[in-house]
């Protein structure tokens, strides 16, 4: 049986692919085979992996173009799906960033089985209210969704 699992992001500002590294690197401490692609050079094939993690930032209520491609491709559907948004939204409202988001997405390729979660992405400098915390990061809720997945493809396995 094929374990390879995909994750690949898309980033403007850095939020998705740093927590792309820690999804990547979270799954392959607990073992699993895994490959990591910056959309930004290609868009990889889908079919030769099982599980798919991918990953987009959003700017001007949009999700990232190139990152909506890999949704499109059908061959995604048969695959055990996890996606991710950094977002501004996230920082104080993780759901609706998901809802407003990424759900509107899932809907329109029909990709039932998807997971979705989004993570508080980076305040650009200027927008950071000046009492308001610098950091946004939330690099620990990347782990623990990680962990969450390597469970599921091991139970999927077993
Ligand atoms: C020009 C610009 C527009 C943005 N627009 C939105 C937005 O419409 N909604 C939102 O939730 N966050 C917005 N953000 C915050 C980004 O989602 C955040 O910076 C995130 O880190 C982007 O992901 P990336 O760093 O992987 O590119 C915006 C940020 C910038 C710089």
């Amino acid at each position: 049986m094929n374990s390879k699992t995909l994750v690949a992001y898309f980033t403007k500002g850095g939020a998705s692919e740093e927590y792309a590294k820690v999804i990547a690197e979270t799954l392959t401490a607990n073992g699993l085979a895994v490959e990591i692609r910056n959309l930004a050079h290609d868009v990889p094939d889908v079919t030769a992996f099982d599980t798919v993690v991918l990953g987009t930032g959003v700017r001007m209520g949009m999700v990232y173009r190139r990152w909506r491609k890999v949704m499109k491709q059908k061959a995604i559907r048969d695959k055990h799906l996890f996606f991710f948004l950094s977002s501004g939204t996230a920082i104080e409202n993780p759901s609706t960033a998901v809802e407003k988001f990424l759900r509107p997405l899932v809907d329109k390729y029909d990709l039932k089985s998807a997971s979705l979660i989004s993570f508080p992405g980076k305040t650009p400098e200027k927008w950071a209210k000046l009492d308001g915390e610098k950091e946004t990061m939330k690099l620990e809720k990347a782990k623990e969704w990680a962990q969450k997945i390597a469970s599921q493809v091991q139970d999927k396995r077993a």
